[in-house]
């Protein structure tokens, strides 16, 4: 296998190292190509730009693969939990039984936030929303653990990440009942990590939330299936802002910035929305395809189509199925779930989706599941944001651990207007 890349440019000739993966991806480190050459390589969008070197996720996109730590996703959806995935990712391993009992009294032990941080939920206006609030508290956070400011905390890492983990939760299920002038749940430390999430959502002062198993598992399974994605959108944004040292609350919150947008996290939810007006008007699903199709209508098939997967995104199989089986087990009929089969089945069929390689990707189906259990459509990419949160961590992990780090700094091609003068106000038409 080749080991290096020629470039021919203006005459010259440029040997570039070839990286090659650990699942045999070649890259050709451009690394010094402006101080051999003067010249940078452009990638819009960075669709074809490796940004790092990373051993958290493994995907295969051309063959509907991925992998965290190795471990096929198929695999960690069956026999995994969410904590134990987290833990997986952020260490880099299985924890032993030891180890993940302490992992999980650590999210205990943090689950609460800080009791003056109640106040900034009522600075938000009633119909805030929530994913804006999240970020807010998020950073917000930075404030109340000196520890997290000035270089990276590395002795007081496992800490601060089990708290934003913690938190994370926390904070969203406090949002929400703001934002429903609801009164605030506190966490019950007896309950495990997603059980608790939904007594802080939807159990009353007087009255605990009846917690049923199947819901537990279903939410459990939405938040493992998106724990970690490698260099997408959010992710990329908490690994530039992690890479000037910024604290790790601070990265994440921007990565909740970045996943907030409906082309990423905020998905799941316009999803909800299209299903519910295709339904509203009584389309059988092929007047939206047309205009999903037409380029002037402003319109997408939302849930189809991603970077990275050229075939079936394998969450969207595992959260399909599961999507029959929480509403068979909730006895629950869902007229999106029916649509929504209805538009996968005609766009798999169109050319037009089956020429640019157009499947349906996570955020397809799981809304539907999020509504049977009661989630709200404007908490959707909140519960993507907390799920995503140990790859995040897992990321900024990373690039701490990296003794060769550097900032994130691209560079650009410039095509605005040559050296101008300054003109004084008066003298300007
Ligand atoms: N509906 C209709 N056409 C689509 C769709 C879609 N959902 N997705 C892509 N296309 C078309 C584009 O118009 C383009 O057509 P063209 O070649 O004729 O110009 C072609 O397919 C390629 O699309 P790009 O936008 O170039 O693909 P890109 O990789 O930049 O975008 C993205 C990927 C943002 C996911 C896109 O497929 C999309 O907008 N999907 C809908 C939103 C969505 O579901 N986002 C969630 C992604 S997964 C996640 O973040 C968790």
């Amino acid at each position: 296998m080749s080991t290096k890349a020629t470039l021919e440019l203006d005459g010259k000739s440029y040997e570039l190292p070839v990286v090659v993966g650990s699942e045999h991806e070649k890259a050709v480190d451009i690394s010094q190509l402006r101080n051999l050459s003067g010249c940078i390589t452009l990638d819009d969008g960075y669709g074809n730009t490796g940004s790092c070197s990373s051993a958290v996720t493994f995907i295969d996109g051309e063959r509907g693969i991925l992998r965290y730590r190795g471990i096929p996703i198929e695999e960690l959806a069956e026999k995994s939990t969410f904590i134990e995935t987290a833990y997986l990712l952020i260490y880099g391993r299985l924890p032993g039984r030891a180890e993940l009992r302490r992992f999980s009294d650590m999210l205990t032990q943090n689950e609460m936030i800080h009791e003056d941080m109640k106040h900034h939920f009522e600075g938000f206006p009633p119909n805030a929303h929530p994913m804006a609030i999240l970020s807010a508290m998020i950073n917000a956070s930075s404030c109340f653990y000196p520890g997290l400011m000035g270089a990276v905390n590395r002795e007081r890492f496992d800490v601060h990440a089990a708290r934003l983990l913690s938190q994370v939760r926390t904070i969203a299920a406090f949002s929400y009942r703001k934002s429903r002038g609801l009164p605030i749940i506190y966490p019950k430390p007896t309950y495990k990590y997603t059980a608790n999430f939904l007594h802080m959502m939807f159990s009353n002062p007087f009255e605990d939330y009846e917690l049923k198993p199947e819901v537990a598992r279903a939410l459990d399974l939405i938040f493992l299936l998106h724990a970690d994605h490698e260099q997408n959108c959010s992710t990329s944004t908490v690994r530039m802002v992690a890479s000037s040292q910024a604290n790790l609350f601070a990265s994440a919150a921007a990565g909740v910035c970045a996943l907030w947008g409906p082309l990423h996290g905020g998905a799941n939810q316009a999803v909800i929305e299209m299903l519910t007006q295709i339904h509203k008007e009584g389309d059988d699903g092929s007047k939206f395809i047309a205009a999903a199709k037409d380029k002037n209508s402003g319109k997408r098939l939302m849930g189809f189509g991603h970077r990275v997967y050229k075939n079936y995104d394998p969450r969207a199989r595992i959260i399909k199925a599961a999507c029959d089986s929480t509403l068979k087990a909730l006895r629950i009929s869902d007229p999106l779930l029916d649509i929504a089969k209805k538009l996968e089945e005609a766009a798999l069929k169109d050319s037009y989706f089956v020429e640019r390689k157009l499947y349906p990707n996570v955020d397809f189906y799981s809304g539907i599941i999020m509504r049977a259990i009661g989630i709200p459509t404007e908490m959707f990419t909140v519960i993507f944001a907390i799920g995503r949160m140990p790859g995040w961590i897992a990321n900024f992990k990373e690039i701490m651990d990296d003794p060769k780090s550097r900032i994130y700094r691209p560079r650009q091609v410039y095509i605005g207007a040559t050296q101008n003068p300054y003109v004084p106000l008066e003298e300007r038409k």
